[in-house]
């Protein structure tokens, strides 16, 4: 599947993601290096916030506790937050788009 991700200073680059491995993988293994994901995935850092494309609301996997409480620390949240360490890709979630947050 596609991933789509924009950065920070809105450039978009179409990257082939393997399933089964996060969004935030996914964005580092590219090496686009402003996603910072310094907890490495195990959703205890907040740096590898993004702001996910509504279009994929209902694809995407329930939100935990953990990255609930996390985002909450952000100040840059709104309702298309997610932490990509917490996004598995999927053939399903074909094109999906995100965008780096800012850095808080
Ligand atoms: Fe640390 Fe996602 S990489 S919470």
């Amino acid at each position: 599947p596609k991933l789509v991700v924009v950065t920070r200073e809105g450039e978009e680059s179409v990257l082939e993601a393997e399933t089964g491995l996060s969004v935030m993988e996914v964005i580092r293994d590219a090496g686009i290096d402003e996603l910072l994901a310094l907890c490495g995935g195990c959703c205890s850092c907040a740096t590898c916030h993004v702001f996910v494309d509504p279009a994929f609301n209902g694809l995407l996997p329930d939100m935990s506790d953990d990255e609930n409480d996390l985002l909450d620390s952000s100040d840059h949240r709104d309702e298309r937050s997610r932490l990509s360490c917490q996004l598995t890709m999927t053939d399903e979630l074909d094109g999906l788009t995100v965008t780096i947050a800012p850095e808080d």
